[in-house]
């Protein structure tokens, strides 16, 4: 089989590799997309319109713009082996990719209910939702189950994404989740409960506190039935599951050391193995702020870790240095005409200001999370951009309250005027 050299190397087309090299199937593009307009009934998002760079206000890449750079990408092209010693990536039909320089950006992949034993989890028309071939194969079910029933399992990103987005494709929607309230690892019990009232008033069925256990199918193998460990049974045509992921790192086990469940790297996003660098979601990095090391699953740091990389690798060739990755945290997410952003950390105290009726239209409300006696983290609904960037300003200056109630008081009045 042929030997393929090269200078930098990245395993991973997702958003990380906005500058460069091999993914699976189709040149990188957004894929926070895929979970939004790519799945609108009507005006839907389709390639090449979400090409990576568009979703950071960039130039948005063909795979022309690759030829044109000098960059190859190789596409349907999965690494199966990674020797980091003999510096060699072996593919699945057994190329062999030589390289000096490696950036490892290969991303998560799903928990699937089968991967825990549910029974029946393998029936027809169960889907979850990574690639664009998985948002593909839902899209087929929803013209096939026209107005029908979806069952949504997970009340984190994909299962508030995803609920809404079956809701608009005119399907019946009960969402089915464990915890006491929707998007637990951000969201307080206040803030949930807005989402939560906003998504009943349209007509989404919230089923909390149990899991599903169970799916019977019909005679062709379609799903058909959610059994809940709470007893209940959920008729369905479509079931959607977003119960969270874990990190691609199984390449490289072994081979270069590992924290928190990804790979561990430095402020440059060096890991413990030299000209091997890891960026996006796979990377455990130092998060300077807050004396800590994380890793993170959004498309803010994907892009970010990516360029600092990339300005690290060649201040090195250059023999130039940076500065070391000083992330601030940022999440958001859009259902139905809502919009939230978060910056910061959700760790300490918090207080909620301002309209939380979600039968308000447009409604705009706000939580800070107080430690220490400052304000560490953000959080608001349809903010205008001013607005969004005031409370990015507040988690990152970190201001100092003397009193919950006057914050409470002077809500997002306290972030303008930072
Ligand atoms: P990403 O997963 O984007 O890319 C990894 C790539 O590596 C994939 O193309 C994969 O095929 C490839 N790969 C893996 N193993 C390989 C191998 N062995 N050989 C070759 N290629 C390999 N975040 C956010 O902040 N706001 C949002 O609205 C959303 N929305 C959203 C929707 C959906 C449906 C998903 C799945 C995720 C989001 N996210 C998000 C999260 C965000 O998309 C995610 O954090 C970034 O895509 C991570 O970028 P990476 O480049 O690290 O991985
Ligand atoms: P998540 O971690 O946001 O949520 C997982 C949810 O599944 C949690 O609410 C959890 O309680 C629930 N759950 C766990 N086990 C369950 C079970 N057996 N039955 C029912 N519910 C169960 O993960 P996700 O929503 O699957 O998202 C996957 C990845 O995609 C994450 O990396 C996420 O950051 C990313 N994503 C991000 C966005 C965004 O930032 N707007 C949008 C979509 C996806």
């Amino acid at each position: 089989m042929a030997e393929k050299r090269f200078k930098y190397v990245i395993v991973g087309g997702g958003v990380a590799a906005v500058v460069l090299v091999p993914g699976f199937y189709v040149a990188p593009y957004e894929r926070p997309a895929l979970s939004k307009a790519y799945l609108f009934p009507d005006g839907f998002a389709r390639l090449p319109g979400f090409h990576v760079c568009v979703g950071s206000g960039g130039e948005r890449l063909l795979p022309d713009w690759y030829k044109e750079s000098g960059i190859e990408i190789i596409l349907s092209t999965e690494i199966v082996k990674a020797d980091l010693a003999a510096k060699t990536l072996i593919s699945a039909v057994g190329e062999s990719f030589k390289y000096e320089i490696l950036i490892i950006a290969t991303g998560s992949t799903v928990f699937r209910l089968t991967d825990f034993g549910v029974q029946g989890a393998d029936a027809g028309n169960i889907f979850y939702l990574r690639e664009i071939d998985d948002a593909d194969k839902l899209i087929e079910a929803i013209k096939a189950k026209k107005d029908g029933k979806c069952v949504v399992v997970g009340g984190g990103y994909i299962g508030l994404e995803l609920s809404a987005v079956m809701k608009i494709n005119n399907f019946d929607v009960a969402m089915v989740f464990p915890e006491p309230w929707c998007m637990p690892r951000l969201f307080t019990a206040d803030i949930a409960s807005f989402y939560e009232g906003y998504y009943s008033n349209k007509g989404i069925k919230i089923i909390k506190g149990t899991v599903a256990v169970g799916f019977t199918a019909d005679a062709s193998g379609e799903v058909k039935e959610v059994k809940l460990k709470d007893g209940r049974t959920l008729e369905a045509d479509i079931v959607v599951v977003g119960v969270g992921g874990r990190p691609l790192t199984t390449l490289f086990k072994g081979q270069v050391e590992e924290d928190k469940g990804g790979i561990k790297t430095d402020g440059f996003f060096k890991t413990s193995v030299p000209d091997v660098y890891a960026v996006g979601d796979v990377a455990t990095f130092p998060l300077k702020m807050y004396n800590e090391i994380r890793r993170v699953e959004h498309v803010d740091h994907a892009r970010k870790s990516a360029e600092q990389a990339v300005k690290a690798i060649k201040a090195r060739e250059e023999g130039r240095l940076i500065d070391e990755y000083d992330y601030l945290p940022y999440f958001y997410s859009r259902s139905f005409d809502l919009s939230w952003q978060f910056y910061g950390d959700n760790v300490g105290e918090t207080i909620i200001f301002g309209d939380r009726d979600p039968a308000v239209p447009k409604a705009k409300f706000g939580s800070y999370w107080i430690k220490d006696g400052k304000v560490v983290g953000a959080f608001l609904e349809n903010g205008s951009p001013e607005e969004n960037k005031a409370i990015a300003k507040v988690a990152r200056v970190q201001p100092p309250v003397t009193s919950l109630e006057q914050l409470k008081a002077d809500g997002l009045a306290f972030a303008i005027k930072i």
